[in-house]
């Protein structure tokens, strides 16, 4: 087994011992890019706010079937810190459906013993959503089942900065030595060190781009671009988008012939 395994890499979290956390058969660490609300609502006729609506219907479907299906970490982009360039209408339409989500979710979130976590800029947040989120970490805080992990005024640069910036302020008191500085120690001071390096990314809506997401995260990600527009996600998809991982030899810098000897 490679030293690289990116299933082994992250710190430990206390999680539950029984959940998949890496065997090959289910990717631990999903991440997913949610694209293509706009567009779907767009080629209906409808306005791209519905087309937002329909996308929380499928966060519901995919936060179900990840955690029926024994992810560890799935971890959403929901709004990206480019995201508040969009229109003030879309803005404050995107600004709702964290209230809308847990209002509706958060007892069958707890119930699964899921816990909420957040990464991104939470300081820009409308006091209202931070209060939410807050909430619902707070009272998922026990969960020992999958971590679900929404990415919010969230940019993977931002999140470097901000890394860096904790880093300069324990070597400023005397609490950081440059020469120790390694991978490890860079990974502990990102939004959330317990979330392991990304098993398998998917991006839905046909864009082949990461749009600044988990940049650090995503360094070994097998990356699955799909058609689908984010609203018609859900279990099927899923699956497929498995099925395709495991489809993939990961080799990490080794050859084939070494990964498949075991070395
Ligand atoms: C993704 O869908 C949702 C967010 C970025 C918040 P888009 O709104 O980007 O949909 P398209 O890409 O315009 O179709
Ligand atoms: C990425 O989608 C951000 C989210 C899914 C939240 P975008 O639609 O904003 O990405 P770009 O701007 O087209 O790359
Ligand atoms: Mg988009």
């Amino acid at each position: 087994m490679s030293e690289l395994r990116p299933t082994e890499t992250g710190l430990k979290s206390g999680l539950d011992r029984d959940r998949n956390r890496g065997d090959d058969a289910i990717p631990r660490h999903v991440a997913v890019i949610m694209d293509g609300n706009g567009r779907w609502a767009e080629r209906q006729g409808l306005a791209r706010t519905e087309g937002h609506r329909a996308g929380l219907e499928a966060v519901r479907k995919i936060v179900r079937a990840a955690d029926d299906l024994g992810i560890g970490f799935l971890t959403l982009f929901a709004f990206s810190s480019e995201n508040w360039n969009r229109p003030k209408q879309e803005v404050d339409l995107l600004m709702r459906l964290p209230e809308e989500f847990f209002e509706l979710d958060l007892p069958e979130v707890i119930e699964r013993g899921c816990r909420i976590r957040t990464i991104g800029r939470m300081e820009r947040l409308p006091p209202n959503v931070r209060r939410t989120l807050e909430n619902a970490k707070q009272r998922t805080e026990s969960g020992t089942g999958m971590q679900l992990v929404f990415a919010l005024s969230y940019g993977g640069r931002a999140e470097i900065v901000d890394a860096a910036r904790r880093l300069l302020r324990e070597h400023e008191q005397g609490q950081l030595d440059p020469d120790g500085l390694d991978e490890k120690m860079f990974a502990a001071h990102l939004d959330l060190p317990e979330l392991p390096d990304v098993d398998l990314l998917i991006r839905t809506g046909r864009e082949w781009r990461i749009s600044n997401f988990l940049l650090w995260q995503l360094a070994y990600a097998e990356i699955h671009v799909t058609d689908c527009m984010f609203p018609d996600f859900g279990r099927e998809e899923l699956e497929a988008a498995i099925a395709d991982f495991h489809a993939r030899e990961r080799r990490f810098g080794q050859t084939g012939a070494q990964v498949r000897e075991g070395s």
